[in-house]
């Protein structure tokens, strides 16, 4: 990605990051609290990690939203300092409410869009101008703190879980990361726990045999290939070269830099002759992030890999597991990560079919499914995410998936493309007012938001959503 951050901007968000890294290393103990998915754990691993090296003690806890309830849990603590990570700034209203009541102080290290209010210690790409839908994550945050916590350069080896939660939280196009992520991943080369290149993007490169790795190359519709298992059997036999071993066949590490040409060619060649667009074709080579300190054949050493196999925790209560993970804890907690990994496949597999099985509902400029209880409300938002651009749901409006989150209330998660946003959708403002207007809650980034709302106003969001939309790409 091409997108640079100007050096004002960043100078001006690293001065936050020392003035939160200031209040922390003045405090006796810290209480963090961070978001469960990919970009959440890495957050909280990088500032665990950091504080531990600072000779800080902290706990940290998990929430899936910073709602009044978990703030009230955390109010109720002994802790006098809060360090959030991922989430925080949306939430800067209540948060502040607390303040004000001498519950605790504040640092919050967020890339979400900052609710009205403000406070001390608080350290977001959007007060500086930054992206933070594309240039920073909230691991990225977190990094800029470690840094400023230590100093020196003792902390650079977490850009590594910084590269992890950009890719989690999707802020990699074809050309990789860009803005301050692309200054990470520079620090993270130099410091020797990164390695940055072109290669086949397809998911799987670590882990999957061959044939698996095309059959479910779902990035790019590969015909004859892509979801089907006959035929992604046929291709790879019909290779000119042997890529088994002991009968088994690879996986694309294993490969040889000309067995990987050979085969990129006979993609390449494959899917020219049943017609798919040479731009779509360009998509099956991207930037990939290798995290060369992790063992080989495993998903720690690939950025997006790893990305997933941490939201199969966090989103399945087990944010515990998946910081061990991140911590280097890898005797039992990989084992018990990977088997976490084998259902959330299978539960986004089951997710997108059903809604493709079921369909969207268009209105003038939205399109939205109400899934019940039929996919898990953790998993909805990754889930229409996936779903944009199958067959049927088409990538020119965004995508509205409802799930049940209690008895009473509807968990909303938005998604959207670059392209939308280009055209004035901004998803966390459609997302926080409509949610709003019928008494719920919501936020996020211009291209993916989400909420709470009562069950039973779901069709009046709906509309008032719609009609938000609607003026928004006017
Ligand atoms: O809370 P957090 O910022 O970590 O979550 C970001 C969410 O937005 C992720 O679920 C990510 O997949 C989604 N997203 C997306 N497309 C983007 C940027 C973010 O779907 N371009
Ligand atoms: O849950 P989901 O993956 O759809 O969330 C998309 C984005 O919206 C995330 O960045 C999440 O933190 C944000 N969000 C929010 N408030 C909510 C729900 C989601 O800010 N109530
Ligand atoms: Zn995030």
């Amino acid at each position: 990605m091409t997108a640079v951050t100007d050096a004002d901007s960043l100078s001006a968000l690293t001065t936050r990051a020392q003035s939160c890294a200031e209040r922390i290393r003045s405090s006796e103990a810290v209480l963090l609290a961070s978001h469960i998915d990919a970009d959440g754990l890495t957050s909280a691993a990088i500032a665990a990690t950091a504080l531990e090296r600072a000779d800080i003690p902290f706990e940290v806890v998990f929430e899936k939203q910073l709602d009044d309830a978990a703030l009230a849990r955390i109010a109720q603590t002994t802790y006098d300092t809060v360090l959030f990570t991922d989430f925080g700034s949306g939430q800067l209203d209540r948060i502040a409410e607390h303040e004000n009541a001498d519950a605790f102080t504040p640092v919050i290290c967020d890339h979400h869009q900052p609710a009205d209010g403000s406070t001390t210690y608080h350290c977001n790409p959007l007060l500086e101008g930054i992206d933070g839908a594309s240039a920073l994550s909230g691991a990225g945050v977190a990094y800029l703190l470690a840094q400023a916590l230590d100093g020196g350069d003792r902390n650079r080896d977490l850009a590594a879980l910084a590269v992890v939660g950009a890719v989690g939280d999707m802020q990699a196009t074809d050309d990789g990361l860009g803005g301050v992520n692309a200054t990470i991943v520079e620090e993270g080369i130099e410091a020797g726990v990164l390695e940055e290149r072109p290669d086949l993007s397809l998911f799987g490169r670590q882990t999957r045999p061959l044939p698996q790795l095309l059959q479910y190359s779902s990035d790019v519709h590969l015909p004859g290939i892509t979801n089907d298992r006959h035929g992604s059997m046929r291709f790879c036999d019909s290779l000119p070269i042997d890529l088994k071993a002991d009968g088994e066949w690879l996986t694309w590490v294993e490969l040889s830099a000309d067995q990987r040409k050979t085969v990129v060619s006979a993609l390449v060649q494959h899917a020219l002759e049943r017609g798919v667009t040479p731009d779509a074709i360009e998509d099956l080579v991207g930037t990939t992030y290798t995290l060369v300190s992790e063992p080989e054949g495993t998903e720690l050493r690939d950025a997006s890999e790893f990305s997933t196999l941490l939201n199969a925790t966090a989103r399945y209560e087990r944010a515990d597991v998946g910081l061990a993970v991140c911590l280097g804890n890898r005797d039992g907690a990989l084992d018990r990560a990977q088997s976490l990994l084998a259902t959330h496949r299978r539960n986004l597999s089951s997710g997108i079919e059903w809604v493709q099985n079921n369909g969207v509902t268009r209105c003038e400029r939205l399109q939205w499914f109400d899934a019940g209880d039929e996919i898990r409300e953790t998993i909805v938002g990754i889930v229409a995410g996936m779903a944009l651009g199958t067959a049927n749901i088409d990538r020119d409006r965004p995508i509205v998936g409802f799930a049940e989150k209690t008895a009473t209330e509807s968990k909303v998660s938005a998604r959207g493309t670059g392209r939308l946003v280009a055209q004035g959708l901004d998803l966390s403002t459609v997302m926080g007012e409509a949610s709003r207007a019928v008494g719920g809650d919501g936020g996020g980034h211009d291209i993916a938001a989400g909420a709470t709302i009562p069950s039973d106003q779901r069709d009046a969001f709906i509309e008032y959503a719609d009609e938000l939309v609607v003026k928004q790409l006017a």
